[in-house]
């Protein structure tokens, strides 16, 4: 199962930049505390919240049974995204038989992008 999410850097950037809100509906501690390594570039949680709707498509369903928080997408060593899953999406994967999710980010000046890749028993 794939899925696939492109969005403007700059309607993130606005989002975070106007409270902590978007922030924290959207992503885990574990993903805040990476941005705030990062200096919360706002291409990198972009890319981050693509990969989130990515794997949303991937299972056909949009943000729907689970939410945005039962996703994280955090970093390998090497800065290749590894993918947890939390809470009803842990029930989903494990009633679906997910052996693994993987995505890929991108990001251009104005555009960050996501591909999702489900793989199954
Ligand atoms: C499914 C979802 C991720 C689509 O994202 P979107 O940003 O609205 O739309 P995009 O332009 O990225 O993608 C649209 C395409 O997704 C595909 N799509 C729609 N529903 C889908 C689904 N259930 N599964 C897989 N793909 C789907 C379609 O091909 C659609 O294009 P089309 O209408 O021309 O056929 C979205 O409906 C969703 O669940 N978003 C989360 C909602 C939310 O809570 N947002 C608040 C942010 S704080």
């Amino acid at each position: 199962m794939i899925g696939i999410d492109i969005i403007e850097i700059d309607r993130i950037k606005k989002l975070v930049e106007k409270n902590d809100r978007f922030l924290n509906k959207v992503f885990t501690e574990n993903e805040i505390k990476y941005f705030s390594e990062k200096g919360y570039k706002a291409q990198t949680i972009a890319g981050n919240f693509c990969a989130k709707e990515a794997i949303s498509k991937a299972f056909g369903t949009g943000i729907r049974n689970f939410s945005f928080k039962d996703i994280e997408i955090l970093r390998d060593e090497l800065g290749k995204p590894v993918v947890n899953t939390y809470n009803n999406l842990k029930k989903i994967c494990i009633d679906y038989n997910v052996l693994e999710i993987n995505v890929s980010i991108s990001h251009s000046r104005d555009y960050a992008v996501a591909n999702a890749f489900i793989k199954k028993v």
